[in-house]
This record gives structure tokens, C-alpha cells and sequence, in this order.
């Protein structure tokens, strides 16, 4: 697929032995799409063909080994020159896989915990040739650097999550003079504010931050809360007094026959690959699902010199044998194309909520669940908030909405706050 700015300076990385052009400092996922390959590893089980979906480091289709360290989310590894990455799960070749036999043999899938069940020598010589030949990847090359102590820190008010919500939250206590640290896992702030496709969003703004910092876990040491951060080599132990979670949501995969095909990609992932990284990851899109984003993806798909086709429609199956070459909708029937952009609204990301003693609950409208909150965002935890798409689909303007009642809130001393 053609960069949209094919004058940017490259280096060279590896990919199963062939050479590469990259951007230095570009998601290793980016690049890889970018030298027209969209087939990244197969799936252990079936040896179906792996690739891309969401982007964000939450469905494990991009894993490749990456300088002998297996299962690497390529999407968030940044390039470096030289690089060295490796396709897994294949025999012989990625491209032609004879384990792929497995997803014929057993056309309506096998339960492999209960297969040959009741026949122990079967069984134990079925689990010796099941070891040799699925899993994920084979063990790194060599040992693991040694750990450094985690650093511990301690702050008053923490946010988490730089998109819409947490960068309204964080300017309007900026403003407000309430001292607070705001982490974001990108090397850059605004979310979908500067990767996605919707219609009228607000302009991007900034607001200062701890790029780069991925919040892994939420736990108690002695009844007192604290996260669990990476920040480069480092983990960081972070005390805090109040929290505010932004972290949006996950992109949600549709049921439909031929879903994992490597080229069904989420609606956000294929405008973040055009807005934020100049990729057009397929000649042909076709922007399924939910209209409104549909439509302003597909202006985008054709703002980047794309043919965006089946607009808004509904998929009722995915077509191709190693990546998508056509897709049936309705209305429409079948349609070729390179690429299926999965549009609608992503699946709450509760996770660190749920932790942190918040309460989690089914909404039948949005047909999701979603943390529940009062209107300034209050969770069951008063020293939790919580803005954004993490309770439930809406807008960029609706999240930053939230954001700043939530910082509102959250500026008032604590007695009051809480
Ligand atoms: S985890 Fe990398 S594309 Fe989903």
C-alpha cells in the first residue's frame, strides 16, 4: 500500500529475511502494512491467518517475534533501524501453511481439552505432537535483561488516559491550579481527537503529560490503592488520593463468518493508520456498521485517494482464503475490496474501573456494559471517577464534556469532593 507521504526518510527492518522500508519510531505494525503484507503470524489452533484489527494492543493479531523475543504486539513497538521480525505459528511458510489442514479436518472446531478423551495413550501421544506444533511462538533467543526495583511515587490526584476525556479533565485542572499527573500509554496525546474518522469533532489540544506510560494493573498494598505503571524499562508503583480513568474503550470485532480474516480491521484502526500515520492500509475499503462513522471514514478513505464502497451497509460474511479479497453486505451482496473497516461504537474498557471498586452494569440501549456513575462521574469508590466512552458510546465532544465535570469535581478539596 502506497504512504501517503512516500518522501518521509526510512530504514531498513527484516521481515522473515526480506528487507523492509520504515519509518523510524512508526508502530512496527504500521510498517509491516505499509510493505503491502497484512498476513503477521497464524493462529495456533486452526493455523488460520492472523493480521491487524484494532491497533491499540487489544485483540493479539499483530504478534510477531520481534528481535527473537516472541508474541510482540507490533502495534505498539516502535520501529528501530535493523529490526528484526519473524512470523510465527507457520509450517512451512506463513503464506502457505499446511497446519492450515486443521481448519478443514475440523470444519465445526474440536474441543482439544476433551479430544481422545477416556483413550490415555492417544491422548498422551496427541499432547507431545499438540506441543510440537501449536502454541504461541517458541521461547526468546536469550535470557531477559535483569529487573530494576520498580519506582514508587505518590500523588494526589492521577489521571489516566490522554484522549477526549482525560485531556479536558487535565487542562481544566490545569486551569484550576490542582496539581495532578496525567498518564497516556501513546507517545502522544488526543486520542481519537487526532486518529479518528467522526464528523464535527472538537480540535485537538494539548495538555502536559506522562507520554508513554502504560497503566498495567490496579491493586492495594495495606488497604492503599496504588497502580501498576510502565514507563520505558521501568515499572512505577503509584500511590494515589483520587483517580480519574479515561482510557475509552476497546474496539469491538462483529460476529460474522470470516471475521479473523487478515484485512477485517476496525473502523478506528484504519483511521488512525490514514489521520495519524499516512497509510492507507487497501485500495478498496469497505466501511461497514454503524452510518455516521462509516460515512466520515469513508471521506477520509477517499481524501487519502481510496475507493471507499459499501458505506454504512450491513456484513454479512467476510470472502478470501489468506486476507480479504470481498465482502457481502447487505443491502449490496458481494463486493470486492482490500479491506473491511468494521465502523461502531467500542466496548467499554472497565477493566482498572471494576478494580478500583467501581460498579460495572449492563446497558440494554447501548447493549454493552458500562461503569456506572452519577453525573459528575462518581463511581461506588468516591475516590474513583470516571469520563468517556468507559461509560458508554458517545461523542468526542460528549467525552470532553464529561471530562471536565469530572475535573470540576475532582478540584473541590477532598472532604467536599467526596
Ligand atoms: S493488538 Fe495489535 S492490532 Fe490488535
Amino acid at each position: 500500500m502506497p504512504r501517503l507521504s512516500p518522501t518521509d526518510p526510512t530504514v531498513t527492518i527484516e521481515l522473515d529475511g526480506d528487507q523492509l522500508q520504515a519509518r523510524e519510531g512508526e508502530p512496527v505494525a504500521c510498517a509491516v502494512i505499509a510493505n503491502d503484507q497484512l498476513i503477521f503470524s497464524r493462529s495456533p489452533k486452526y493455523h488460520r491467518p492472523r493480521g491487524p484489527f484494532c491497533m491499540t494492543g487489544a485483540c493479539a493479531q499483530c504478534l510477531m517475534r520481534v528481535d527473537g523475543i516472541p508474541n510482540v504486539a507490533t502495534c505498539r513497538v516502535p520501529v528501530k533501524a535493523g529490526m528484526r521480525l519473524e512470523r510465527q505459528n507457520a509450517m512451512p511458510d506463513v503464506r502457505v501453511d499446511l497446519l492450515r489442514a486443521n481448519d478443514f479436518v475440523f470444519r465445526d472446531w474440536f474441543n482439544h481439552h476433551e479430544f481422545m478423551a477416556g483413550w490415555p495413550i492417544a491422548e498422551q501421544v496427541l499432547l507431545k505432537i499438540a506441543r510440537q506444533l501449536s502454541g504461541l511462538g517458541v521461547l526468546p533467543e536469550r535470557a531477559a535483561a535483569d529487573r530494576q526495583p520498580a519506582i514508587i511515587e505518590e500523588h494526589d490526584l492521577v489521571v489516566v488516559g490522554g484522549g477526549a476525556a482525560g485531556l479536558s479533565a487535565a487542562r481544566q485542572l490545569e486551569t484550576r491550579g490542582v496539581k495532578h499527573v496525567l498518564f497516556e500509554r501513546d507517545l502522544h496525546v488526543g486520542g481519537r481527537l487526532t486518529s479518528g474518522a467522526e464528523a464535527g469533532q472538537p480540535a485537538p489540544w494539548n495538555a502536559p503529560a506522562r507520554l508513554g506510560a502504560e497503566v498495567v494493573g490496579l491493586f492495594a498494598d495495606d488497604g492503599k490503592p496504588f497502580l501498576a505503571v510502565v514507563e520505558g524499562e521501568r515499572l512505577h508503583l503509584v500511590f494515589y488520593q483520587r483517580l480519574l480513568l479515561a482510557v475509552g474503550g476497546h474496539a469491538m470485532l462483529p460476529t460474522f463468518p470470516n471475521n479473523d480474516l487478515p484485512g477485517v480491521m476496525a473502523g478506528r484502526a484504519v483511521s488512525m493508520l490514514i489521520r495519524r500515520h499516512g497509510i492507507l492500509p487497501g485500495r478498496r475499503v469497505a466501511c461497514v456498521g454503524e452510518a455516521s462513522e462509516a460515512r466520515s471514514l469513508a471521506e477520509l478513505v477517499k481524501g487519502a485517494g481510496g475507493e471507499a464502497l459499501a458505506v454504512g451497509a450491513e456484513i454479512v460474511r467476510a470472502h478470501g482464503l489468506r486476507t480479504v479479497n470481498a465482502v457481502t453486505v447487505t443491502p449490496g451482496g458481494k463486493i470486492d475490496c482490500d479491506v473491511i473497516a468494521a465502523c461502531g461504537p467500542p466496548s467499554p474498557a472497565f477493566e482498572l474501573a471494576r478494580c478500583a471498586g467501581a460498579e460495572v452494569v449492563w446497558n440494554p440501549a447501548a447493549r454493552c456494559f458500562v461503569v456506572q456513575t452519577d453525573s459528575r462521574g462518581q463511581t461506588a469508590n468516591p475516590a474513583v471517577f470516571v469520563a468517556g466512552e468507559m461509560r458508554g458510546p458517545m461523542s468526542s465532544a460528549a467525552a470532553a464534556e464529561q471530562g471536565l465535570a469530572a475535573a470540576d469535581a475532582l478540584a473541590r478539596p477532598l472532604a467536599e469532593a467526596t
